[in-house]
């Protein structure tokens, strides 16, 4: 048996595609049902649809044997009990840094609101430029408005979201994409059934 950790929203309409060039499908019907684990064409394959932060955590612990979520996400979980086996190429987007104005960002201590606290450390502490994180779950645009802090760090696709709350990008963190993970201790038990899909899944890349 193989358990699969699908990421919902953004990340899954574009995984579906891929799992299915595999030979992988999930009903529609199983996909609009409540139910969390969910039945595929392969009697050994179950799959479960979790928000992407708790992906790595199924799949460290081994309640997953593969996952699919995103580096951003990945960045900030750590490595521990998994590895990452392909990119996949979708979701794609940058992590930055946003402001109002380039003035903005010269501070002693720059405060920075952010849901990628331990990038953002790590992204300043290599300017060696003194910051303050301060920890949010979503609508990060919204600090610098409203003077919560000096600058984000953010997903920057299409970059209408900062525009439209009158902030640019001045700093490229790292480039993000969908990345397919494994549990360590599945990819030893389960190593031909595991490479065999990651395989599949890259040659139809
Ligand atoms: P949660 O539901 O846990 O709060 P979320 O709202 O961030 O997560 P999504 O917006 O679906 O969930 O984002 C999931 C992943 O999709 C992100 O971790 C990132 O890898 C990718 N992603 C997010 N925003 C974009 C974007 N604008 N363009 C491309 N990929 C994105
Ligand atoms: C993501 C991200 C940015 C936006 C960037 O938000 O957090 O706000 O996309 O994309 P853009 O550059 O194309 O505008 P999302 O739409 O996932 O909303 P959420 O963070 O509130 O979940």
């Amino acid at each position: 048996m193989l358990t699969i950790a699908l990421s919902k929203g953004r990340i899954l309409e574009q995984t579906l595609p891929l799992l299915e060039k595999a030979g992988l499908k999930i009903e529609q019907g199983e996909l609009n049902s409540r139910k969390l684990i969910l039945d595929t064409n392969l009697a050994e394959v179950k799959v479960i649809i979790i928000r992407a932060t708790d992906v790595p955590v199924f799949v460290q612990h081994g309640a997953a044997d593969l996952g699919i979520t995103g580096k951003d996400v990945l960045l900030e979980h750590g490595s521990n009990g998994l590895f990452e086996l392909l990119d996949l190429k979708i979701a794609k987007c940058k992590l930055m840094v946003a402001a109002q104005n380039k003035q903005k960002l010269e501070q002693n201590t720059l405060k920075v609101a952010t849901k990628y606290v331990n990038s953002a450390k790590l992204h300043f502490q290599k300017q060696g430029q003194s910051c303050e994180i301060i920890k949010l779950y979503g609508a990060m645009e919204l600090a610098p408005i409203v003077g919560l802090a000096h600058c984000i760090v953010d997903l920057v696709d299409t970059g209408n979201t900062i525009k439209a709350n009158g902030l640019q990008a001045f700093e490229h963190i790292t480039d993000i994409s969908s990345r397919l993970i494994v549990n360590a201790a599945s990819f030893k038990t389960k190593n031909a059934a595991i490479k065999s899909w990651a395989d599949n899944i890259a040659k139809n890349l």
